[in-house]
């Protein structure tokens, strides 16, 4: 068993979303243990994406991502991380495969409607940094 931080970004929710991705998590057989709608500050956001800090698009991620609400999930089952990322499909929307969620429903390479945790240190990373213990059931 393996957990992942799974989140749907300010245009996923915006544009009614939310549903179908938390659906095809479910019909995946992956199981959701945490979940909650939040909006996320740029305090967060940095550490969050602090990876990223020194590249050119950064002050426009954390701005799109503070833009609005989210949906921040804690996801668990076999190979939850790697199932994730290929449901995800890849960063820019014009690249991603028919049948991931940002080949179906991308706009661009900012507004590409999830995140994923790309690895087990990121996943416990995320996951520590958006959720208390006890929030997760
Ligand atoms: P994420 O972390 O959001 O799940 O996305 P990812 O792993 O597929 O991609 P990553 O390399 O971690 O980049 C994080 C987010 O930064 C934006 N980005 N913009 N303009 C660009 O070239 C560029 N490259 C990345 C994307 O919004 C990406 O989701
Ligand atoms: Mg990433």
């Amino acid at each position: 068993m393996e957990r992942s931080f799974f989140m749907v970004k300010p245009d996923g929710v915006e544009r009614g979303l939310v549903g179908e991705i938390i659906s095809r998590v479910e019909k995946k057989g992956l199981k959701i243990i945490a979940m909650k709608m939040i909006r996320v500050d740029a305090n967060l956001a940095k550490k969050h994406y602090a990876e990223h800090a020194a590249k050119p698009f950064f002050r426009d991620l954390v701005a799109y991502i503070t833009s609005g609400p989210c949906v921040a999930m804690v996801v668990e089952g076999n190979n939850a991380i790697k199932t994730l990322r290929d449901m995800t499909g890849k960063t820019n929307p014009k690249e991603a495969a028919a049948g991931t969620i940002r080949g179906d429903f991308g706009i661009d390479v900012c507004r590409n409607v999830v995140h994923a945790s790309d690895s087990k240190e990121s996943a416990k990373k995320e996951i520590e940094l958006f959720f208390r213990p006890s929030e997760i059931l």
